[in-house]
This record gives structure tokens, sequence and C-alpha cells, in this order.
């Protein structure tokens, strides 16, 4: 085979100057092809020499090795530099920077009237009082009978009592039935709060539910006062609002207390001067309270002779209500959570 002719210093600078452009990897492994490899243009020139003069052969082998060493070196060395920089680049793409800050998971909160209801319990137990749970499925003893309401009462009816199966079981309408129930079981001296859900067949508006929340109080030992329940509903009123406050109390009826009073808060809102929160009043209506009825105490098997106390209700949605301005008790059960969001 002739060898081909070829100006091996042209040679020798085509190959250098294609290598130093070269890209990346596959740049540099076509530039080892055509020169290297098995029909590349040194292979070729080298395959040749054996028709070469013997002068020739030498002069020409040597031009032609020391190019194909300098093809071999100058591709090692950009082809460690390639493959490092592609290791980086995938190093770079696994990097896990531990120190930056935290994606924060969404996470709920608890709802107003909950969050509301722990602070009311946090702040009657720094009073000595303990907390007391009730079902609120309730038979007719426990949420009227036992409670001194009579046969006839109207809050018994279908229209106000949301009743169960053959009228035998109900869904409590307030937080009283727990009197009874704790009495039954535990002798005075005795303090507790009831919180709890209370359903009743309401038409719903801005400040009545169908299902809403009551706190209920009972403190009974031998010389319990009304003295006592105010100065325990002032200082609950002053740490739940976080302020001081006035209280008014005036005659009211229950069939379980006796005297019966309305608590009236004045107005967190206006100070006395009248809004819409209290009806343009000045005063809001915060529970029901009075002293316990000795028919009570009998019926959970407590001697009225020997022992007295009071009793209360707050409405408790109501005082949530004062607390945040809230104008409208449905919003609590809505859902909306552009209102949940707010607390
Ligand atoms: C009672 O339920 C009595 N058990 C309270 C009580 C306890 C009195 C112990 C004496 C001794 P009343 O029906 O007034 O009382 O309800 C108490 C409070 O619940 C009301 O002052 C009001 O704030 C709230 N309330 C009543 N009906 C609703 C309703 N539909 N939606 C929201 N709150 C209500």
């Amino acid at each position: 085979m002739a060898a081909p002719k070829i100006d091996l210093k042209t040679l020798k600078n085509k190959a250098k100057i294609e290598l130093e452009k070269a890209k990346d990897l596959a740049a540099l492994d076509e530039i080892l092809r055509q020169y290297l490899g098995k029909k590349g243009q040194i292979t070729l020139i080298l395959r040749s020499l054996k028709d070469l003069s013997q002068a020739k052969r030498a002069k020409i082998g040597k031009e032609a090795n020391e190019i194909k060493k300098l093809i071999e070196a100058q591709y090692q060395k950009k082809a460690k530099i390639f493959k490092e920089k592609s290791h980086k680049h995938s190093e770079l793409k696994d990097w896990l920077d531990i120190t930056r800050p935290g994606e924060k998971p969404k996470i709920g909160h608890l709802h107003p009237i909950t969050q509301a209801l722990k602070k009311a319990e946090e702040i009657f137990q720094a009073m000595g009082f303990t907390v007391v749970e009730g079902p609120e499925i309730e038979t007719e003893w426990y949420n009227f009978d036992a409670l001194n309401f009579p046969p006839d009462h109207p809050a018994r009816d279908m229209q106000d009592t949301l009743w169960l199966k053959n009228q035998k079981l109900l869904l409590r309408t307030h937080t009283s039935p727990v009197q009874i129930r704790y009495m039954e079981k535990h002798q005075p001296p005795l303090k507790i709060i009831v919180p709890g859900r209370v359903f009743r067949s309401e038409a719903t508006d801005a400040s009545h539910e169908i299902n809403f929340y009551q706190l209920e109080g009972l403190m009974v030992g031998k010389d319990i006062s009304v003295a006592n329940l105010k100065a325990i509903i002032e200082e609950f009123c002053r740490r739940f609002f976080g302020k001081p406050v006035k209280i008014k109390i005036r005659p009211s009826f229950f069939p379980f207390t006796e005297p019966s009073f309305e608590v009236d808060l004045l107005c967190v809102n206006c100070l006395g001067q009248g809004c819409s929160a209290c009806q343009r009043t000045g005063w809001m209506e915060m529970m029901g309270a009075g002293m316990v009825h000795p028919n009570v105490l009998k019926n959970a098997g407590i001697n009225p002779k020997m022992w007295q106390g009071f009793a209360f209700g707050l409405g408790f949605d109501r005082w949530v209500m004062a607390k945040h301005k809230i104008n409208d008790i449905r919003l609590f059960y809505g859902g909306d959570l552009r209102f949940l969001k707010q607390f």
C-alpha cells in the first residue's frame, strides 16, 4: 500500500487546533477516531511505513509516533477535565443544603371556641375547680326531672328539644344535667365546671344556633353564698377578657335554682356607651345562675339542710363572640377557612 502523501507538520497542527477546540468528551472521541481509529490518518501512515525506504521509514515513523503520543496525551488531559466537570455537575444536582430553612408544613389549629374553652378551663382550674364532662345524649330524668322541671314545662316540647327514638332519650339542651350526675357520685364540698356541646331545636339567627357550647359551674359547701358566686364570676371575667370588668346581677327564673339570676357584663366593646354588640343597652347577657334548688340537691342524694351552693351556665359561644368582636354565631360552624384562619 502506497503511503498517503501527507504533510505531517500540517497534520500535527490540524490535530492540535481541533483538540484545543473540542468542547466535550464526544468531540474529543471523534478526533481520536479520525486520527488514531482503525482507519485514522496516523494509523494509516504508521501502517504504510513498511513500504518505505529505511531512511524515510525512520524519519516518518518517528514523526508520526510523536503526533500519535501528542494526540493521546492531549486527549487524556482534556478528557479528564470534562469527566471531572460532569461529575461535579451531577453532585451539585444531588446536593442537599442542610442549613437552608425548612419549608413550614401546613398544619391546622384549634377552633376559636376550643381555644377559648381551654383558657376558661385553665382559669377555673387555677381557682380550684375540677373539669368534668357528661354525655351529649341524655335521659329526660337528668335533663329535666332531676333538675326540678315541672312535667308540663315548655322546654320539654318537641319544638324546643331534639328528642331521639321513642322520646326516651334526647340531645341535652344544657350542661346542667351533669350537676346531678356528679353529685350522685361525689359528696360536698365540691367545685366543678362542665364545658360541653348542647343542642336545641331553634330557628338560627346571628345569636342562636341549633348546636352551641355551654360552660356549667357548680360550687357546693357549708356556707356558699351569692357573694361567692359574684366574686368567682368577676374574677373569671377579668382573666378571660384580660381587663377589669363590671357585672350586674338581676333576678330571673330557672326551675333548678332559687333564687335565680341573669348575669350581665358591662359591654366589653363599648364600655356601657351602647353599641351593636350589646343591642345598644350597654350590657351583655352572659349567663344564667342562681343558688342550687333544695330539690336538685335532694334528687342527687345530698341533704339540703347541710349543704348549699351556687350554679351558673354560660352560653360560651357568646363569650367568644364578645372577646373577638364576632357579630354572627353561625360563623363558628360554617367551616369557612377565611374566618377560622384569623384565630
Ligand atoms: C340554661 O341553659 C341554664 N342551664 C343555665 C343555668 C345553669 C342557670 C345553672 C342557672 C344555673 P339558658 O337557656 O338561659 O339557661 O341558656 C344559657 C345561655 O346559653 C344563654 O344565656 C345564652 O348565652 C346561651 N344560649 C341559649 N340558647 C342559645 C342558642 N340557641 N345559641 C347560642 N347560645 C344560646
